[in-house]
C-alpha cells in the first residue's frame, strides 16, 4: 500500500497520476504565461547585441508603446514587417523600397529585420523608343556595327536614367492604321518613317529618338530633368535636330499620321516632316529650342565636323559605322570627364592601412581616368563648341580621407563590414569580442568617412542619413560609386553605371601625356602623395594587407558557429558601420537587379531582330553586352 502523505497534522488526499499532469500542464501555462510577461517584448527585433550599445537609434520604438507598456498586454501581435516587393533579393542582401529612407538611419526600425535594407523607391524610367527596321537586307558587318551603336545608344540612355526600348515592325503591324499603309504607294525612306510612328503611337507614345541622338550632358540638365518626369502635353520637335528626337502623348501622334496619309504630297516625300504642314497653318508640332543637351551623330553634324568619318560610312559603311561608335563612346567618356572637373576622389579613411582595400576602386579611378580610344581623338560632341577634350583634361585624382560634398568630384567609395574595418585598421589577424568592446573605435568608418560634412562628436544615425543621401540621392547617386570592400566591383555593372563603355586598363591613352597608353596593371600608377590625405602605408605593413583583407573575407563567408558569433558583436558595436555597409551593398544589388530584368525583358523582343545567327542564340539577342567594347 502506497504512504499517505501528511501536512499540518491533516492527510493530503492521494492524488491519481492523471490529476498530477493536469496540475503540472496548469503549472507549465503559469510559468509560460509569467514568462511572456517578463519578457522585454518591446524589442521585437533590431540590433540583437543592443545590451552592448549607448546608440541613440538603435532601438526601435513602436507605436503606441507608451501609454499602455507592453507588460499589460502579452497578447498583443508583434508588429508584421512590410510586405515583400517584387525582386527585392539579390545574393544576400535584400531591401525594400520607401519614401522615408532619409528619415530613419536604422532600417530595421522599420522592416524589422535587420538584414533588409531601407532604400529610397526605385526611381522610374519613363520609355524611349528607338526604331530599327529589321526589314531591309543588310550584310553582317553592317548589322553588328548598329548592334554596337545600338548599345551605345542604350546606355547612355540608361545613364540618364531612361528606359531603352528598340521597336521593330512588329509594334508598327499592331496599329491599325497598318493595312492601310501597307496599300499606299510612297517613297520607302518615308515608309519606314510611319512605321515608326504607327510603332510608337502603338507604345503609347512618349520619347521617339534616333539611334544616333544621345544625352550628352551633366545628368540633372533641365530638358533631360523634364523628359524624365515622363509627362508630354503636346507633340513638340526640337529646332536643329530634325528627326532625332520628338515628343508628344499618343492621341496627337495618331492625329499626325492621319494628317501625313491624307496628305497630297505623300507621293513625292522623302520624310515625314515635309509630308506635315510643318510651320504652316495646322502645324502638329509643337517646336522647342535646340536642346545643347543632346548630341545628334546625322550626316549633316559628321559632315560639318568629322568629315573623314562621314567619307569612310559612305565608303565602308561597316567600317564607318564602327568608327562612329568608337567616337561616340569617347565623346561620352569626355563628357562625363567634363561633369567632374575637379576629378575623381576615392576613399581612402585610415590611409596607412587600406591601401590593399581600396585597390580596385583606384584601378576605376585610373580607367576613368584615360582617354577612350577614338578616330578623332581631343574633339568635343556636336552639341558642344567647345569642351575640354580628353587629351588635355589630365583628370585629377586624389586619395582623400573623407567624402566631399562636392558637385565638380566624382567619388568611388569602398565601404567595409567593420569586420573588416577594424581588422585592417588595427592591423589584427582575428578580432576578439572583449578587444573589440574595449578597445576598437566604434563606428570608426563612417565617422572617417563624414568627418568633413559632420566634423567630430556627432552620433552614427545623423553620419548615416548624410552618407545614404550621398550614395542614393536623386541626383548625388551619379556622383559616387560606392562598392563593398570584401567583393570589389563587379565588372559587369561599371559600364552602365557611367554610360558608356570605360576602358581596360592600359587600354585607354594617358589623358595627361597626350596619347602615350597608360601602363597596364602590372605597372598600377600608384597615388601621388598628398599630405592632406594622411599617412602613407609603411612599406612592411603594406605586405601584409592582402593577407588580412583575404581573412576578413574569409570571416564573412564562414558559417561556423564562433566565426558568426564574432561577427555578431563586432556588428552590435559598429550598428552605424554596419547599416552603411548593408545600405551600399543593397543600392548597388537593385541597381543590378533593375537593369539584368530589364535586359531578360528586352532580350524577348531582340531575338533574331537584326541579328546574325550567333548572335541570334547568345542570351542577350541582338545586343549582346559583353565583349563589344
Ligand atoms: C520581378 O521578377 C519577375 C521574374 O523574376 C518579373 O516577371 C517581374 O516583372 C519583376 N518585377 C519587377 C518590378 O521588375
Ligand atoms: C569643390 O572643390 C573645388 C576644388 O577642389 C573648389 O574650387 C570648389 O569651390 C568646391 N565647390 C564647392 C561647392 O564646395
Ligand atoms: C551637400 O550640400 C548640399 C547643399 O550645399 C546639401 O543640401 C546636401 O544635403 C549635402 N549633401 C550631403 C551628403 O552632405
Amino acid at each position: 500500500m502506497p504512504k499517505q502523505h501528511v501536512i499540518f497534522g491533516r492527510p493530503v488526499p492521494r492524488i491519481s497520476s492523471r490529476r498530477i499532469s493536469l496540475l503540472l500542464a496548469a503549472i507549465s501555462i503559469f510559468a509560460i504565461f509569467s514568462l511572456i510577461i517578463s519578457l522585454p517584448s518591446a524589442i521585437p527585433t533590431g540590433p540583437s547585441l543592443s545590451k552592448f550599445t549607448d546608440h541613440k537609434f538603435s532601438i526601435p520604438k513602436l507605436k503606441g508603446s507608451s501609454k499602455w507598456p507592453k507588460v499589460f498586454n502579452p497578447f498583443k501581435p508583434p508588429a508584421h514587417p512590410p510586405a515583400r516587393q517584387k525582386n527585392d533579393t539579390d545574393g544576400e542582401s535584400s531591401w525594400y523600397s520607401n519614401w522615408r529612407w532619409l528619415s530613419i538611419p536604422f532600417s530595421s526600425t522599420i522592416t524589422l529585420d535587420e538584414g533588409r535594407s531601407l532604400l529610397p523607391d526605385l526611381q522610374e524610367r519613363p520609355p524611349i523608343y528607338c526604331y530599327y527596321d529589321t526589314t531591309v537586307q543588310k550584310d553582317a558587318a553592317s548589322k553588328n556595327a548598329e548592334s554596337a551603336l545600338l548599345l551605345t545608344w542604350r546606355r547612355a540612355w540608361w545613364y540618364h536614367g531612361f528606359r531603352p526600348v528598340i521597336l521593330s515592325a512588329a509594334e508598327a503591324m499592331n496599329n491599325p492604321l497598318y493595312e492601310e499603309l501597307q496599300r499606299m504607294e510612297m517613297e520607302s525612306s518615308l515608309k519606314t518613317d510611319l512605321m515608326t510612328w504607327l510603332a510608337w503611337e502603338n507604345m503609347g507614345g512618349g520619347l521617339l529618338s534616333n539611334y544616333l541622338v544621345l544625352p550628352m550632358s551633366k545628368y540633372d540638365d533641365p530638358l533631360l530633368t523634364f523628359l524624365r518626369r515622363g509627362e508630354y502635353p503636346s507633340l513638340t520637335r526640337f529646332r536643329g535636330l530634325d528627326n532625332g528626337l520628338f515628343v508628344g502623348p499618343k492621341n496627337e501622334i495618331a492625329s499626325a499620321i492621319k494628317l501625313a496619309m491624307q496628305s497630297h504630297e505623300i507621293k513625292a516625300a522623302g520624310d515625314i516632316i515635309s509630308v506635315l504642314p510643318v510651320e504652316k497653318e495646322g502645324d502638329p508640332f509643337t517646336i522647342d529650342n535646340t536642346p545643347e543637351s543632346l548630341a545628334f551623330y546625322n550626316a549633316k553634324a559628321l559632315e560639318r565636323r568629322f568629315t573623314k568619318l562621314g567619307d569612310l560610312i559612305t565608303k565602308d559603311r561597316a567600317a564607318g559605322l564602327r568608327s562612329l561608335n568608337k567616337l561616340i563612346n569617347a565623346h561620352l567618356h569626355t563628357t562625363w570627364q567634363n561633369t567632374f572637373p575637379d576629378g575623381i576622389a576615392v576613399l581612402k579613411p585610415v590611409p596607412k592601412h587600406t591601401t590593399k582595400m581600396i585597390e580596385p576602386a583606384w584601378d576605376l579611378a585610373n580607367r576613368l581616368a584615360q582617354c577612350n580610344d577614338s578616330p578623332a581623338p581631343s574633339t568635343c560632341p556636336p552639341n558642344q563648341e567647345r569642351c575640354v577634350p580628353c587629351v588635355s583634361a589630365n583628370v585629377k585624382l586624389y586619395t582623400p580621407a573623407f567624402y566631399r560634398n562636392n558637385t565638380s568630384i566624382y567619388t568611388i567609395g569602398t565601404v567595409p563590414h567593420p569586420y573588416t574595418f577594424q581588422t585592417l585598421a588595427h592591423m589584427k589577424e582575428s578580432l576578439d569580442v572583449p578587444w573589440v568592446r574595449r578597445k576598437s573605435e566604434r563606428d570608426a568608418w563612417i565617422i572617417a568617412v563624414t568627418r568633413d560634412i559632420l566634423g567630430d562628436g556627432m552620433a552614427g544615425g545623423p553620419r548615416l542619413l548624410k552618407f545614404k543621401e550621398a550614395v542614393a540621392g536623386p541626383v548625388t547617386h551619379t556622383h559616387s560609386l560606392w562598392v563593398e570592400a570584401e567583393r570589389g566591383i563587379p565588372e559587369d555593372i561599371v559600364d552602365w553605371h557611367f554610360g558608356f563603355a570605360v576602358p581596360q586598363l592600359g587600354e585607354g591613352l594617358d589623358s595627361g601625356r597626350s596619347e602615350t597608353p597608360v601602363p597596364g596593371p602590372e605597372r598600377r600608377p600608384q597615388p601621388e602623395h598628398d599630405k592632406a590625405d594622411g599617412p602613407i602605408a609603411d612599406p612592411e605593413e603594406l605586405k601584409r594587407e592582402p593577407a588580412l583583407l583575404e581573412k576578413a573575407r574569409a570571416m564573412g563567408r564562414s558559417k561556423d558557429k564562433r566565426d558568426v558569433a564574432i561577427r555578431n558583436a563586432v556588428e552590435a558595436w559598429n550598428l552605424a558601420d554596419t547599416e552603411a555597409w548593408r545600405f551600399a551593398r543593397a543600392f548597388l544589388a537593385r541597381s543590378q537587379v533593375e537593369r539584368t530584368k530589364w535586359e531578360e525583358e528586352e532580350a524577348k523582343y531582340a531575338e533574331g531582330v537584326g541579328s546574325d545567327k550567333g548572335h541570334a542564340k547568345s542570351k542577350w539577342g541582338r545586343w549582346l553586352d559583353r565583349g563589344s567594347k
